[in-house]
Order: structure tokens, then C-alpha cells, then sequence
């Protein structure tokens, strides 16, 4: 009797110990599991320490819209450098201009050589490649007047409106990662914003041969180097790689078509679906150099000038 009361009491300790360390457990499983996320490591940070690098794992599509739409959208003084576009893309239909539709998870930013790291957050926005920014004829610039960006992230968000974006804090589906799985195999990413009745949602199905997309890679890659502006006070240089461990092998970029559906600016009205829409899957590291004079840009390799975007000190896949 008494071995059994002791043996009950044991247990009843045990148990308390094991409940609250279940507790205690669940309650961080909890708080990191709505951050858990499934990027990779910046492989970036300890090759450039004193550079701001991250990784963008992102689902990028191209939306073709009506030239004479994208006139009206993209602000006037901008020339659409249409030879640009369709050097990559010949059989892009015509009269047709390609918006792209970016939705990423930005993980493991870091500027290394002052120890300073940010937390990840989630952004998406419609993105307008090929604009003649600063007037000579060929250099390719990217329009990306609106962001939603994760409402935890004040220094993303601020660091976007610093461009002039029209930046609206966020939540996304999900929390923080680049898109999550669906039943049906598909890939679900939505951000939806907590200030207005602004959102974009990608549902996007992997194909099963790289053949079947209209777009190469190397449009994407083209592309997101483009730099980037809002209302052209300073530009983004952001360098995409697209020839790290991170996207080859296992992790190769995956093509993939589906859905978009979106309330979010330059376009005006209601809620707008566009189906077909076909893009990549990828996951890149990247280098970001911030606040740039965008004339200074002109004729730079990324903008399609004649300059090379080799890059010393980075020519190993076998080094990431
Ligand atoms: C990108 O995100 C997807 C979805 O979370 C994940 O499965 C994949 O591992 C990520 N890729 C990299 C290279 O981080
Ligand atoms: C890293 O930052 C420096 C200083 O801003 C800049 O000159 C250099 O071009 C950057 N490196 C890359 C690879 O962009
Ligand atoms: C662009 O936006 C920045 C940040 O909001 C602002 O300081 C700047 O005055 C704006 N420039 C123009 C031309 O609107
Ligand atoms: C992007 O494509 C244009 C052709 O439209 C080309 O001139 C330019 O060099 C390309 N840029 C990069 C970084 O490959
Ligand atoms: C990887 O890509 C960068 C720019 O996109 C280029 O400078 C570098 O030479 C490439 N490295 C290899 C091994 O292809």
C-alpha cells in the first residue's frame, strides 16, 4: 500500500514535470511555429559582410496585359522599351506588355560586418519591367509602386516607403514562408491588407515539364536584376543569383501556372482574376544595395546596358 501511494505520488510529480514542460513546449512551438520557416540560410552573408544580403524565396508570374492598359497604368514619362521585352520573349503575344506579379518570403536579411540581422517578412506586389527610366533608349528599370509587406515588419516597411512605394501593412497565408500546399497539390500564398480592402492571392499548380511554361528562366532572372523604383527618388539594386546551391538540384526552380486574384494598386476597380498565368517557383539569394541615384544606373549590365555582371569573388556554385 504504501509502495503503491509512493509509486502515485511518483507518477503524479513525473506528470506535473512532464505537463508543464509539454506546456512550455507547445507555447514556443506555438509562437515559433507561426514563424517556422522552410527557406534556406543566407549563403550570401559571409561572402559579402559588408553588403545587406537575404534570400527572396518567391513565386514570380507574368501577367500579359494590353499595352494600351499598361500606358495608362505606368506614369507617362516612362517609355515601355518593347524590343527589350521581346529580345527575351519573341513569341510574347502582340500588342501585349508583361507585368509581373512577385510573392516572396524575404528570410535571413543580414548586413554582416556590423552584426546586424532583420527579422524575416513576407512582401508582394505587381512590378513593371522594361520602363526606360532614365530616357536612353535601352536601359531596363523596374516599376514597383505598391507593396503589401508583413505588418510585424516596421523596418521593412518604413525601408519601402523610404522609395516612395505605396506600402501597406500585411498578414499572409501563409505566415512565413513563401506559399504552403494545399489538398489538391497546389501552391497557396495570399497577403491581404490590415488598412484596406487591398490583397493578392496566388494559387499556382508545379507543371510537369519545364517545356510547357512560354517564359525561360532567364526572363525571371532578367528581370528581377532590373532595378527597382517608386517614384524614382532613388533606385534598388537588388543582384538576384540565380546559379547557387540554392536553385539548382533538388531546389531547381520549379515551373508552375495558376490563378491570381487581386485588389492592389496601379490596378483600379474591383477585384481582378487572371487565370493562365504562368511563372516560377524559386528561391535566390541576393545583394542589395539601397538608395541609389538611378542615374547612375543607366547603361549598368542588370539594365540590359553594356557593362558585365560578373561579379569578382563569386564564381563558385561549389563554395554555396
Ligand atoms: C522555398 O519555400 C518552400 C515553401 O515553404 C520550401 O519548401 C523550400 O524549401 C524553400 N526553398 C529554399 C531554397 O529555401
Ligand atoms: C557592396 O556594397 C558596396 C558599397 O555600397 C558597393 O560598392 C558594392 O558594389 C556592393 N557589392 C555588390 C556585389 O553589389
Ligand atoms: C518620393 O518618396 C520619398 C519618400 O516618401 C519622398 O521623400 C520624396 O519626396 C518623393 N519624391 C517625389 C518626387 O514624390
Ligand atoms: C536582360 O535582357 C536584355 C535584353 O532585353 C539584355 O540586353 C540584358 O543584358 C539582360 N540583362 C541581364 C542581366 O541578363
Ligand atoms: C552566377 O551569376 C552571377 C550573376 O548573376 C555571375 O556574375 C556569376 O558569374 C555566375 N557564376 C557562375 C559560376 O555561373
Amino acid at each position: 500500500m504504501a509502495l503503491r501511494l509512493s509509486l502515485l505520488h511518483i507518477s503524479a510529480v513525473v506528470l506535473v514535470v512532464l505537463f508543464s514542460f509539454l506546456l512550455n513546449n507547445s507555447e514556443s512551438a506555438a509562437t515559433q511555429g507561426a514563424c517556422a520557416t522552410h527557406d534556406h540560410p543566407n549563403p550570401l552573408a559571409e561572402l559579402f559582410p559588408n553588403n545587406a544580403t537575404g534570400v527572396l524565396n518567391a513565386t514570380l508570374a507574368i501577367i500579359p496585359i494590353p499595352l494600351a492598359t499598361a500606358r495608362r497604368l505606368i506614369p507617362p514619362q516612362y517609355g515601355i522599351l518593347e524590343r527589350a521585352y521581346r529580345t527575351l520573349i519573341p513569341n510574347f503575344p502582340e500588342g501585349m506588355y508583361p507585368v509581373m506579379v512577385q510573392a516572396a518570403h524575404d528570410h535571413d536579411v543580414q548586413f554582416r560586418a556590423y552584426g546586424i540581422t532583420m527579422d524575416d517578412f513576407s512582401r508582394v506586389g505587381f512590378e513593371f519591367p522594361f520602363l526606360d527610366l532614365t530616357g536612353d533608349g535601352y536601359s531596363s528599370f523596374r516599376w514597383a509602386p505598391a507593396q503589401l509587406i508583413s505588418a510585424t515588419n516596421d523596418i521593412a516597411l518604413d525601408g519601402s516607403r523610404a522609395y516612395g512605394t505605396l506600402v501597406s501593412p500585411a498578414e499572409y497565408e501563409p505566415a512565413c514562408n513563401a506559399y504552403r500546399q494545399l489538398a489538391n497539390g497546389a501552391t497557396y500564398f495570399k497577403g491581404s491588407s490590415l488598412t484596406s480592402a487591398e490583397f493578392v492571392e496566388l494559387e499556382m499548380t508545379r507543371l510537369q515539364h519545364p517545356t510547357l511554361s512560354p517564359y525561360s528562366l532567364e526572363l525571371f532572372r532578367n528581370i528581377t536584376n532590373q532595378p527597382t523604383f517608386a517614384n524614382a527618388t532613388s533606385c534598388d539594386n537588388m543582384i538576384r543569383l540565380f546559379n547557387t546551391s540554392m536553385s539548382v538540384g533538388a531546389h531547381a526552380p520549379v515551373p508552375v501556372r495558376g490563378r491570381v486574384r487581386a485588389r492592389a494598386f496601379p490596378f483600379q476597380g474591383g477585384v481582378k482574376e487572371w487565370a493562365d498565368v504562368y511563372g516560377v517557383q524559386v528561391a535566390t539569394p541576393f545583394i542589395e544595395n539601397n538608395y541609389l541615384d538611378c542615374r547612375t544606373m543607366r547603361g549598368y549590365s542588370g539594365t540590359g546596358g553594356p557593362g558585365d555582371s560578373y561579379m569578382s569573388g563569386f564564381n563558385s556554385n561549389d563554395e554555396l
